[in-house]
């Protein structure tokens, strides 16, 4: 069956369109938009008064997926998916099995096929077992099917090893997502050093941490001439750092959460372990010069790093908690409210950023309204005011650190691949 998305302004930052306008959908890819379309046998999707918007992507979930189905799933995280208004995301290794082979890999994405909501990507591990020692073989999962290589969680700290994985990528021109942080220094930390950590007596990990780990992953890439993509920034240092390599000419790209955007480290007084993330939640300077990245290209997309752990994994003295915060259920709201309603992003800039630059820079066949793309679709409620309750999420983790507070923006639907997934934020 055909779908109609009626009256909806259209805003596809791909065709610099903006317009209202009607979108026909038939055989899960964008047939028509027009001022005005007629349709029989269509089902519709009245739009009057919201924005349709390409599919939004996410670049950096966890789905926990094998071995920790207790925190999430396949069919758990995508819900929470498309219940946010996102309709591909990309799930990251560090599993139990680690998924450090082409076997995991295509048993992945066969669970994927039975049981995902929306469309999932899948990260394979740089090295074998996430331990940093041994290369896994990236070139078997890129054939498998792996979209990019990444041992989140953990730093390559061996550089030998690093440079040999950013060599051996590139000859199959896949990019390695570096979770950027110098272990060393930032050992015996649990949260941003400074004025909050000295207050709260909770030992901190220092900006440096992060910047001394870019540096030398900017001069690796450098030295190989690779791609390598820096995970959730969190510092100016490393803001910096980026913004010179591009300039250099070096195929850095970086991403943002949206937590790394819109919240600093007051968000753990009272130790809240809701707020625990790693990197950990810096100062207003801090993410000052991340939005002000974001603005201007120096990082190119923005993402949730939703990483689901149960309430009993969180509920337990502040050091003893684990990282991550859940993300895809809230980040369009988030956004919407802190970063575009505060006229920090245009609407364009958060569109791109969440949709069709993903889609760039990881070189998917989506993140567009084009005529024949792939249908994908994100439709937003500009305006919807709501407050963020972690028990109504789709997810298995409810811990949110934005819970309770009021939110002015949602996504009203989700369409993926032409079917709707998501409407009112009901999972159909
Ligand atoms: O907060 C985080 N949690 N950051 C990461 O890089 C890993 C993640 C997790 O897997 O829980």
């Amino acid at each position: 069956m055909n779908l109609l998305i009626k009256n909806g302004r259209v805003v596809d930052p791909s065709q610099g369109l903006d317009a209202i306008a009607d979108v026909l959908i038939s055989d899960g890819k964008i047939a028509k938009i027009d001022g005005h379309i007629e349709g029989s046998n269509v089902e519709v999707f009245d739009a009057k008064g919201l924005v349709v918007a390409p599919g939004f992507i996410d670049a950096h979930t966890h789905l926990r997926e094998p071995g920790y189905e207790g925190k999430e799933d396949i069919e758990s995280g995508t819900k929470a998916a498309a219940a946010g208004g996102i309709t591909t995301v990309f799930c990251m290794a560090n599993t139990d099995p680690v998924i450090d082979s082409s076997i995991l890999v295509s048993g992945l994405k066969e669970r994927i096929a039975r049981k995902a909501a929306v469309n999932v990507e899948v990260i394979g591990a740089v090295t074998k077992g996430l331990k940093g020692e041994e290369l896994a073989e990236m070139g078997d999962m890129a054939e498998a099917g792996a979209i990019a290589f990444s041992d989140d969680g953990r730093w390559i700290a061996n550089s030998r090893i690093f440079r040999s994985a950013l060599e051996y990528a590139s000859a199959f021109d896949k990019i390695i997502i570096s979770h950027a942080e110098d272990e060393t220094l930032a050992a015996g930390g649990y949260m941003n050093e400074g004025l909050t950590s000295t207050k709260l007596g909770i030992p901190g990990i220092p900006a440096a941490a992060e910047d001394i780990a870019v540096a030398r992953d900017i001069i690796l890439a450098e030295l190989t001439g690779a791609r390598l993509h820096v995970a959730h920034v969190s510092t100016k240092g490393a803001v910096e750092l980026i913004r010179q390599a591009k300039a250099r000419g070096v195929k850095v790209t970086a991403e943002a959460t949206v937590h790394h955007m819109t919240l600093t480290d007051s968000a753990v007084v009272g130790y809240n372990t809701a707020a625990k993330v790693s990197p950990p939640l810096r100062t207003a300077e801090h993410v000052e010069a991340v939005r002000r990245g974001v603005k201007d290209g120096t990082i190119d997309i923005i993402v949730t790093d939703h990483a689901p752990h149960s309430f009993k994994d969180k509920d337990v003295e502040f050091r003893y908690a684990p990282n991550g915060a859940v993300g895809l259920e809230t980040s369009i709201a988030v956004a919407l409210t802190d970063l575009y309603h505060t006229g920090i992003l245009t609407l364009e800039e958060m569109i791109d950023r969440m949709s069709a630059a993903p889609s760039r820079l990881f070189s998917l066949d989506r993140g567009n309204l084009k005529i024949g793309s792939r249908a994908d679709v994100t439709i937003l409620d500009l305006n919807k005011e709501w407050t963020i309750e972690g028990r109504k999420f789709y997810s298995k983790s409810k811990l949110t650190p934005f819970e309770g507070k009021r939110r002015r923006g949602k996504a009203a639907g989700a369409i993926v691949n032409g079917k709707i997934v998501m409407k009112d934020g009901i999972v159909l």
